[in-house]
């Protein structure tokens, strides 16, 4: 099995680290693919020893299961970039959030019958091989499709199946929850800061912190609410503190966060239906190829033959 990615940014590198350090795929055996050389994501996958192109549809052929890693608004134009090289091997699964699989299904019908599509949400820390997983399965890609990607998954954290309509809820929790996690650990350091610990020990014993207590709930499988009130002894310096949290709307704050990043996903994946790439989109993918072209100059190409520019360079037929 070959795997690609479409896309070499933070989720490319994440994963092929993760799947590298699992074992589960050699990196000769993966090929990424992106507009730009020089970006810190693309040394690093290339000091991973895996095949670097910057054409999409090499990485499309060198692949059985090719993962879009690129950003939501991306992906129609990716899909029109390789969907002729879709061939019955593929799997492609995506990692997009908010994009659903019934819209690159429809994109791929375009060019073959029976796509076999995926969508899965993930998260950074698979590059520790602790990412959290869902996918779900489209029309056409079987049982032994799912088999598949929950193999590479699951090597690199949790992965589990859920219905499709679920996913943007994960988004908001897991996807975004690394994010979370850093800002909060970057304020608890701060408050360690304040009262007089160094930075490193106060940014170190707040990850231990947080990485302690999710192990203990895991392993308990208690819930977090009686844990929690484990370490609240009557009285006591944490109870105190966790009054102030209350006060400052900490779980709200929290729940808003989630909901936050759902809402936004859904509106991302409305954008990609749109299919209005900005010009500055285009640039990332091919215009500056076409601008060099001997008799093209940027003033003479509007923005919608820039799209144009871009189709009739990727072959596809409207
Ligand atoms: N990062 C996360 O924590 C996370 C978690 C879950 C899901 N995701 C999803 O994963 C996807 C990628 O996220 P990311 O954080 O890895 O984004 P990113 O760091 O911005 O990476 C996107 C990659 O796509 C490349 N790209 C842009 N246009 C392209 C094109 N036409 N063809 C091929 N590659 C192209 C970018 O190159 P340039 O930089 O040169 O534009 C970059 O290498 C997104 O859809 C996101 O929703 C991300």
């Amino acid at each position: 099995m070959n795997v690609g990615f479409i896309g070499a940014g933070q989720l490319a590198h994440a994963l092929v680290k993760g799947f590298t350090a699992a074992g589960v795929i050699t990196a000769n055996r993966i090929t990424a693919s992106a507009p730009d050389t020089d970006l810190p994501t693309v040394s690093g996958l290339r000091k991973m020893g895996i095949n670097f192109t910057t054409s999409n549809k090499e990485a499309a052929h060198r692949s059985d299961v090719l993962f879009l890693a690129v950003k939501p608004h991306i992906i129609p134009f990716v899909l029109d970039e390789i969907g002729p090289d879709i061939e019955d091997r593929h799997l492609i699964v995506s990692c997009a959030a908010g994009v659903t699989i019934s819209s690159i299904e429809k994109k791929l019908l375009q060019y073959r019958a029976a796509p076999k599509v995926m969508r899965c949400m993930t998260n950074t820390p698979v590059v520790v091989r602790e990412g959290a997983t869902v996918y779900a399965t489209g029309s056409h890609a079987e049982v032994e499709d799912g088999k598949l990607l929950e193999q590479l998954m699951a090597s690199v954290g949790f992965c589990t199946e859920v219905e499709e309509d679920l996913i943007d809820a994960v988004t908001g929790l897991s996807g975004s929850g690394p994010a979370y996690a850093f800002t909060a650990l970057d304020a608890l350091a701060d408050g360690g800061v304040k009262m007089g610990l160094p930075r490193r020990l106060a940014v170190r014993l707040g990850a231990q912190a947080l990485l302690g207590a999710a192990k203990m709930l895991l392993d308990s499988e208690q819930h977090p609410g009686q844990l929690k009130d484990n370490v609240c002894s009557p009285g006591g310096a944490t109870i105190h503190a966790l009054h102030f949290l209350e006060s400052g709307g900490f779980r709200s704050l929290l729940i808003n966060a989630v909901e936050a990043s759902c809402i936004r996903t859904r509106e991302l994946q409305f954008l990609a239906d749109q299919e209005k790439i900005s010009p500055a989109a285009i640039k990332k993918t091919t215009l500056d190829k076409v601008l060099q072209q001997p008799g093209v100059s940027s003033t003479s190409v509007t923005t919608e033959s820039r799209v144009n520019l871009f189709n009739n360079r990727t072959g596809v037929k409207k």
